[in-house]
């Protein structure tokens, strides 16, 4: 894919959380690209800005989330400096988002199709009677039963409901679709149907699409490229294939065994302890109280990013060694050893 033009490009991008005056870093000098019509999958644990980096995109963070520093470039134009109006625009037609829970998205007071119909005449010039057949339509394409587009959301099963939100999201044919734990409520089941469906819509209508996901496994079912995320930094990223077997981050390479069938562990390695506080004044690498291969300088210094001969690229001190660390931390030992060290 090299020479192709990202659709979307972040640089240098900072975002903090105010409360009652005092500062959480909740990402910090995020870079990354997503290419026309890529799967993007986007990990990490509890609170460490997966959402964030969504609403950011997205450009719907709360009011108390501010953009401290940095750019996402969409077609020519910096999204975090396009006034309101325009970003407003931007929103649905170029990108959507698909959330955790789709009662959130929906209006329960309203019949679904209403309410496709309004977001697809808000952004574009359409007789009643055409938006209501593309919602027909919409509904195909997502398995649902058009005949069932006039019911109220709460007459859905929690699946139905997903795809509905799921057509809600292709109606304007956005070229980036963001998927926040799209299925994260729903059973195993009904989560594959949604993502196969998904992967074939992605496929047949060519949009990127960013997944979050707490389930690292769902990314290497769904997706090219994988961001892994710790504390609000990209620590790593690469080809999906890549990173899975050549993981060169001790973070990633816990988050892989915490997989048994990723990691070829007998049984799965949790990674003990918890990330750090982001209202603190955080030195050196974020992962380094909990990584079982650091040294003195990784907490005294944040890596700087390096890039592979194969595109991936890692934000260790020690990344050379990864190969030796990937052996050790097959072993349940390894990883005990880094708590009583740092605690
Ligand atoms: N509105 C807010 N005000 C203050 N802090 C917030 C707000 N939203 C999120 N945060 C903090 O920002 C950090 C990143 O949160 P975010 O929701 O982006 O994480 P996440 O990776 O999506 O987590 P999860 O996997 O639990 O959804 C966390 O420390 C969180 O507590
Ligand atoms: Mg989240």
């Amino acid at each position: 894919m090299q020479g192709t033009d990202p659709l979307v490009q972040i640089q240098n991008l900072d975002v903090s959380y105010y409360t009652k005056g005092v500062q959480a870093k909740a990402l910090h000098n995020i870079g990354m690209e997503i290419l026309p019509g890529e799967r993007l999958g986007l990990v990490g644990e509890s609170g460490c800005g997966k959402s964030t980096l969504l609403k950011t995109i997205m450009g719907v963070l709360p009011p108390n989330g501010k953009v401290n520093r940095g750019s996402i470039e969409m077609d020519g134009r910096n999204l975090i400096e396009m006034d309101e109006k325009l970003r407003r625009q931007t929103r649905w037609a170029e990108i959507s988002m698909i959330t955790q829970s789709a009662l959130n998205a929906l209006n329960p007071v309203q019949r679904i199709d209403r309410q496709i119909i309004e977001a697809i005449r808000t952004h574009q010039a359409m007789s009643k009677e055409q938006a209501a057949e593309r919602v027909s339509e919409l509904f195909g394409m997502v398995g649902v039963d058009p005949a069932r587009a006039r019911d109220y959301p709460h007459q859905f099963s929690g699946g139905m409901r997903q795809r509905a939100v799921i057509a809600m999201a292709l109606a304007l044919s956005p070229q980036l679709i963001i998927a926040d734990e799209p299925t994260t409520a729903l059973d195993v089941i009904v989560q594959d149907q949604i993502f196969s469906r998904l992967r074939q819509l992605q496929q047949d209508r060519g949009f990127a699409m960013i997944l979050v996901t707490h389930d690292i496994a769902l990314v290497v079912e769904n997706c090219q490229k994988i961001c892994v995320m710790y504390a609000g930094m990209i620590i790593e990223a690469g080809n999906t294939r890549d990173i899975i077997q050549k993981p060169r981050h001790p973070y990633t390479i816990g988050l892989i065994n915490a997989v048994s069938v990723l990691g070829s562990v007998t049984a799965p390695i949790a990674i003990p302890g918890s990330p750090p506080n982001l209202f603190e004044n955080l030195e050196g690498c974020r992962f380094a109280p909990r990584c079982p291969f650091a040294s003195a300088l990784c907490h005294q210094k944040i890596p700087e990013p390096t890039t592979l001969e194969n595109g991936q690229k890692v934000l260790c001190h020690h990344w050379s060694k990864a190969d030796e660390f990937s052996k050790l931390a097959k072993s349940p030992e390894t990883w005990m050893q880094s708590t009583t060290a740092t605690t």
